[in-house]
């Protein structure tokens, strides 16, 4: 809801207030941001600090905004020109007071999360240059204490979730890598110094883009916090012609008023009303682990036999099927099948596999191509590459200009011909490299050119579902999951590791996009043995798949997997439509309606970590019956007392069904 004042607008959420007020000088600044408040409440309020900084007078923060004009003047001085509500979205339209440059401020209320971002239009006749254009700047009330959460890692490391206190200074989480990273992920959280999963204010931020980012939090000398956002990193720079605009992308804020919990219950239910749909994410049988790029149609047809014998719903064949790519050497840009390994192209696998009871789907890398290949041979001149500049190879690949739109459409091309022709339901997009030897006008149009093909495709293929991955979860971000189905959220199989790495996801994303497959034992990274029980729970706690080596597993481990697969897709609709909460790092619950699905793990054999767990928001009046043992239990004592952790030291999880009788 949005309400208009003299100069002044407050958006609210359900829970949530925020208040925008122009100062004396025109500048738009931020008001207030936290608990709901009345529009006269906020008539009382002074002006804060400002919502899109800018280089000029005395701000010496980060310049949000950073321009040049002909003259080699610097900076905005703000002029207001008016307002639009249309809905929840609030335009303010601003200008400069002397420069043909104008600068619309987008505010969208949607569900708690107040979505915003910033156009910028060269209005005149003269280019400008932009430095910096962030989506928007967020400042957050005076507290005692500030905490900044926030995620870092690597490959088969990522989504490791760090607290610390927040420094007084500028702290930049940044990628210059071209996308999201596996490194960082664009968001953060900031608390009021003592928040729990379940108390304390949590303010939290996370933008919707894919390609190179800069985040900056500032904690000034009076104790202010700050966080402006935007796509790119520093030092890359581009021109606004004549009548150009630039619309940057959505930089969204949650309040909590409930904890980090609280912060994840907001977003998670973002996404899945705002940017996700409501399909029944299959379980998956993926071929790489299993097969890598040593692959035939027999030994995919011998896989998708018993991957259907498990309960399996879609089965895909990743990396190998396509070009000469029998290794990472070649191949790559060739997206036609290995003749020599599907001779009748790809249609026996799929009838087979389509009347086997599965959908079928395909491993796809359009951005990248492999110097030994034959569109690499066609089109050297489609790569990104500069002047004077030897070509960096990452993983033997080069990456296609994707901002140049014959790419793009070439691209488009033989995505949309493949899915034509096809029975295919799925596409697994993956990215295995960073940028190298990009230009500064690069970096933006890329990224957008990758949204557009993924967009086009899903409105001409509805029935086509995507799954972003850039080497694991190396382009996980609101921008990717506005237009996939879910993320391969790790090459880390570990189930052991895995916790973490899904632990961190689950900050900001919701369970059903979260990839996860059971692979072999030991596993192929970490060469750690688990059971298979173990592999399996802490797989069904997302979007369930299986990767191991079928063909190398015993009738025993066939039987108990079926047995599992079938009990996940009992509880699919709770893991997927229910709330999660996390019970500490070792365990997570679901919880919809009057169903409740807990999962409990102990990744290693030490002893101690008995502790019980207790559930969070049940009935404290209800009564609820274990599914599978009939055993009654108080809603109540649930909550204070918890479930006892029964692990012996040889089977590290469990899953409980609880049902409010
Ligand atoms: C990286 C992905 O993360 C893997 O799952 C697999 O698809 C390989 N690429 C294939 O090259």
């Amino acid at each position: 809801m949005i309400a208009v004042g003299d100069g002044l607008w407050l958006l609210s959420t359900p829970t949530s207030g925020y208040a925008v007020r122009l100062a004396g000088d025109a500048t738009p600044t931020c008001a207030h941001w936290g608990p709901a408040l009345t529009l006269d409440q906020a008539r009382d309020l002074p002006a804060g600090r400002p919502e899109l900084p800018v280089e000029g007078g005395a701000w010496f923060g980060v310049a949000g905004l950073q321009i040049r004009y002909g003259d080699a003047v610097r900076g905005v001085e703000w002029r207001h020109l008016d307002h639009a509500v249309e809905g929840d979205h609030l335009v303010l339209r601003m200008a400069d007071r002397h420069y043909p440059l104008e600068i619309s401020l987008h505010y969208r209320v949607r569900g708690e999360a107040i979505e915003r971002w910033t156009t910028v239009t060269n209005s005149g006749a003269e280019p400008v240059t932009l430095l910096r254009c962030d989506s928007a700047a967020w400042s957050l009330p005076h507290r005692d204490g500030y905490r900044l959460s926030h995620v870092s890692g690597d490959w088969g490391r990522e989504f490791q979730l760090r607290r610390t206190g927040l420094a007084a200074a500028e702290t930049v989480l940044t990628s210059r890598r071209g996308h999201s990273g596996h490194h960082a992920n664009p968001w953060l959280m900031v608390d009021d110094g003592d928040a729990t999963e379940e108390h304390g204010e949590v303010w939290s931020v996370a933008l919707a883009w894919s390609g190179s980012w800069r985040i900056t939090v500032e904690r000034d000398q009076h104790d202010r916090v700050g966080v402006s956002g935007g796509f790119g990193h520093e030092g890359l720079t581009w021109r606004l012609g004549a009548g150009e605009s630039v619309d940057t992308p959505v930089f969204a804020g949650v309040y909590s008023p409930a904890g980090f919990g609280g912060a994840s219950h907001r977003w998670h239910d973002y996404a899945r009303t705002f940017l996700l749909d409501d399909r029944i994410r299959p379980v998956v049988f993926n071929s790489w682990e299993a097969t890598e790029f040593d692959i035939s149609q027999e030994q995919q047809l011998a896989l998708a036999e018993r991957a259907a014998a498990l309960g399996v719903e879609l089965f895909v064949m990743d990396d190998a099927w396509f070009g000469g790519r029998t290794s990472d050497r070649a191949g790559l840009g060739d997206w036609w099948p290995n003749p020599d390994r599907f001779p009748g192209g790809l249609a026996p696998l799929i009838e087979h596999v389509r009347e086997l009871g599965m959908a079928f789907g395909l491993w796809v890398e359009p951005e990248s191509v492999n110097p030994d290949s034959e569109l690499y041979r066609a089109h050297p001149e489609w790569v990104l590459r500069q002047p004077n500049r030897r070509s960096t190879e990452v993983r033997n690949q080069l990456l296609l200009d994707f901002s140049r739109d014959e790419v793009a459409a070439w691209a488009h091309g033989w995505l949309d011909d493949l899915v034509r022709r096809h029975d295919i339901s799925f596409l697994k997009w993956d990215m295995n490299r960073p940028f190298t030897e990009a230009g500064d006008e690069v970096w933006v149009p890329f990224v957008r050119n990758v949204y557009a093909i993924i967009d086009r495709l899903r409105a001409e293929h509805p029935q086509l579902a995507i799954e972003g991955c850039a080497s694991g979860g190396g382009r996980a971000d609101l921008g990717m999951l506005a237009r996939t189905d879910q993320t391969w959220t790790s090459d880390n199989t570990d189930a052991a590791q895995r916790i973490a790495i899904q632990h961190g996801y689950s900050q900001l994303y919701p369970a059903r996009t979260m990839g996860a497959w059971v692979t072999d034992s030991p596993n192929a990274i970490t060469g750690r043995l688990t059971p298979l029980r173990f592999r399996f729970h802490v797989a069904m706690s997302g979007a369930l798949g299986v990767g191991g080596d079928l063909l190398r597993w015993t009738p025993q481990e066939l039987e108990e997997a079926a047995a599992l697969v079938e009990q996940y897709k009992r509880i699919r609709p709770v893991v997927h439509g229910g709330r999660l909460d996390r019970l500490g790092l070792w365990g997570v619950q679901y919880t919809l309606g009057d169903e409740v699905v807990v999962f409990v793990w102990r990744p290693t054999t030490l002893v101690g970590g008995d502790a019980p767990v207790r559930l969070r928001g049940l009935d404290p009046d209800g009564v609820y019956r274990d599914e599978d043992t009939g055993v009654l239990h108080h809603g109540a004592l649930l909550m204070s007392h918890g479930l006892p952790r029964p692990l012996p030291f040889d089977a590290l999880s469990d899953l409980r069904r609880l049902k409010r009788c």
